[in-house]
């Protein structure tokens, strides 16, 4: 409780006469309308010890606010089993386990996620992984005609580790398979879904990504009345409610800071920003509530942007640009 907070320490008070059952005897009562950070929204997704110190009433409000692609599982149910993934497990038809590969990544991102943590959190950790070798970002569905630039580099890499690639890409197809199960539609193309900023959590250096879906809706008088530059002309996204679903996260495992053991598998959950819930209310700053933006940065230090563009002209052919 904090010292200012006498009028919330009188409620409380008061409350505990009233009802006599399960307030819990602990300082969070204090304050009637907790506000819900980043960090606590992390907590909750990490092991229990994490997840325990979070105010109840503000983790009760987060996890109605929460929409798992894949279970959630917190407790460690099985551990990693060091698979190698193989290009043919990334097609959706012969794709197996796609739950496990969340929980339990192949051993190059169980590796990654462990140096994130290893290193404090410190992004350089990431870009060693990279191939120095850069590839121009092609024209994306006719965006260079636009002149549209949609990475913040007009060049990309790529990781060294094959299987890591694989993996980002998994990731993006896994989102597009699933969104459908919480009443997300979503698609792989530039005005859409194609780009997450990976991120080294600030307090436990977990490494993970905030993906962006919906990133330009077209714009309308009535709907969306805002201009957002060259990338938007010629989209195909409608503004409506869904905005609500296109922040995305996906959580690396966490890896136990001394023993070589792992205290919390792998999670991917879409957060829900409708205006009724507290993602909406404390997690978007106001000037972007219309565009329901959770920051990346609130979440950690960003490493790299990553992105998925199509670059076949007539068979789909997506490939990945670490910016
Ligand atoms: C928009 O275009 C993309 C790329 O052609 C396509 O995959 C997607 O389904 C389209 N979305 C809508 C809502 O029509």
């Amino acid at each position: 409780m904090k010292p200012s907070s006498v009028f919330g320490f009188a409620l409380f008070l008061s409350f505990s006469v009233t009802s006599s059952s399960s307030f819990p005897p602990t300082p969070f009562s204090s304050n009637p309308n907790p506000k819900a950070t980043p960090s606590n929204l992390l907590s909750l997704l990490g092991p229990t010890p994490h997840s325990k110190p979070v105010n109840p009433v503000i983790a009760r409000k987060l996890f109605s606010c929460l929409k798992f692609l894949v279970p959630f599982s917190p407790t460690v149910t099985a551990s990693p089993r060091y698979r190698k993934l193989f290009r043919t497990e990334l097609i959706a038809p012969s794709r197996r386990h796609e739950n496990d590969m969340i929980w339990w990544p192949p051993e190059s991102v169980l590796e990654l996620a462990r140096l994130a943590v290893d290193s404090g959190g410190d992004p350089a950790a990431v870009h060693r992984l990279l191939d120095p070798t850069v590839i121009p970002v092609p024209s994306v569905e006719g965006s260079n005609k636009n002149r549209c630039q949609l990475t913040r580099t007009p060049y990309g890499r790529r990781f060294i580790s094959e299987e890591l690639n694989m993996y980002m890409q998994f990731l993006f197809e896994l989102i597009v398979d699933r969104g459908p199960s919480v009443g997300f539609d979503v698609a792989l193309s530039r005005f859409d879904l194609f780009h997450g900023h990976l991120f080294l959590s600030r307090d436990s250096g977990r490494l993970g990504i905030l993906f962006h879906a919906r990133e330009y809706p077209a714009y309308n008088k009535q709907v969306f009345p805002y201009n957002m530059g060259y990338c938007q002309i010629g989209s195909n996204v409608t503004y409506d409610d869904s905005m609500n679903l296109r922040n995305i996260l996906w959580l690396a495992p966490l890896p136990d800071r001394s023993t070589k053991s792992w205290v919390a598998p792998g999670v991917l959950v879409v957060l829900d920003a409708n205006p009724n819930g507290i993602i909406y209310r404390d997690l978007i700053p106001d000037y972007v509530k219309i565009a329901r933006t959770i920051y990346e940065d609130d979440f950690g230090e960003v490493a790299v942007d990553v992105n998925i563009f199509n670059v076949g002209s007539l068979s789909r052919n997506y490939q990945i640009f670490i910016c």
